[in-house]
């Protein structure tokens, strides 16, 4: 069922700007007018300013106007699975991303509900309990 978003995101792979630490990853995020958007991690010399592949898809499809999301993919060059990070978590909780597929470099992957990678998440409702 997945298989399109995880080809998807072993393209964005190819696009992955990883000099430091050699990890190519690439995210693909589906959205609920079934556009794909493309994401590679982008590392800096400044290790902090690097951004994952998550954040780059998420961030890019946000930033055209789309903020509905059924469906985000990962993968890297790896044989495992490759999970996301808790930051892009957090993120994915934030706008509220139902489904994470994680994969691998063959195209196999397993699907989560994001509650399950981030149980006990903080999100609005915890922040607006103060307003
Ligand atoms: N990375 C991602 O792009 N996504 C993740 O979920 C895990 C980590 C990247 C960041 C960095 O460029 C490289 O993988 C090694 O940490």
């Amino acid at each position: 069922m997945y298989n399109k978003l995880i080809e998807e995101a072993l393209k964005a792979k190819n696009n992955a700007y990883a000099p430091y630490s050699h990890f190519r990853v690439g995210a693909a995020l589906l959205d609920v007018d079934h556009n794909i958007t493309r994401g590679c991690n982008i590392e800096n010399i400044s290790f902090g300013a690097t951004c994952c592949a998550e954040r780059v898809a998420i961030f890019k499809a946000v930033s055209q106007g789309q903020k509905d999301f059924k469906a985000i993919a990962v993968v890297s060059d790896s044989q495992d699975f490759t999970f996301p990070c808790g930051i892009c978590r957090q993120v994915m909780v934030e706008f509220k991303i139902p489904i994470v597929i994680v994969g691998n470099c063959s195209g196999h992957y397993k699907e989560y509900r994001l509650e399950e990678l981030i149980p006990f998440a903080f999100d609005n409702f915890d922040a607006n309990q103060v307003l």
